[in-house]
């Protein structure tokens, strides 16, 4: 099975600052540690909420490193320096609104402030991007409601075959009839 290095890009300021330790990118590392059963390795960034420097790491991730899957965490709320989708939807070719419809819907029934999360999802080439919002707690709250269609979102476009626990998750991907 091809080795599928996911890249995990933490966006925070304070936590770029060392001002306080990143959770979520450690959450998100942990949780696909606990779904995935095919060959991964983490390709991990701390960066700050700045537009340039988000730009070149998901470039690098997705163009030079090869990730078929790069999971950002934080920066996608209402403030001036929130800027994750925006830099997501300009690297990306085409966007996946379906990813942030179905994880605001099920952030919701947790907290009202749910849709306050821009968070979306696009393609680049050969490498989905997801957007999660900055909170440890929304990283499995989010993932488990879209993480069952990523294995075969990433066929489509040419990815290595990623298969799941299923006593974990179940991964869909339709009967060829
Ligand atoms: N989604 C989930 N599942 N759990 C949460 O706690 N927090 C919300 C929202 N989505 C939250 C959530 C809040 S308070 C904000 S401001 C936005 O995500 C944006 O967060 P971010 O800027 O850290 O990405």
């Amino acid at each position: 099975m091809t080795l599928a290095r996911i890249g995990i890009v933490t966006v925070s300021d304070r936590a770029s600052r060392g001002e306080y330790e990143d959770r979520g990118g450690p959450a998100i590392r942990e949780y696909l540690s606990e779904v995935l059963t095919s060959d991964w390795e983490p390709v991990s960034r701390l960066i700050s909420d700045d537009e340039s420097i988000l730009r070149e790491t998901l470039i690098e991730l997705c163009d030079t490193v090869g990730c078929p899957l790069v999971v950002t965490t934080g920066g996608t709320g209402p403030a001036q320096r929130d800027i994750t989708p925006e830099i997501t939807e300009e690297v990306c070719d085409k966007m996946m609104p379906g990813f942030g419809e179905l994880m605001r819907k099920v952030s919701l029934e947790k907290v009202p402030t749910a849709i306050l999360s821009r968070q979306t999802a696009g393609i680049r080439r050969g490498s989905l991007i997801v957007n999660l919002p900055g909170k440890p707690s929304a990283i499995s709250e989010c993932l488990d409601a879209v993480f069952p269609a990523i294995p075969y979102c990433i066929d489509l476009i040419g990815g290595p075959m990623m298969t799941t626990d299923e006593t974990r998750l179940v991964a869909f991907r339709p009967k060829r009839s």
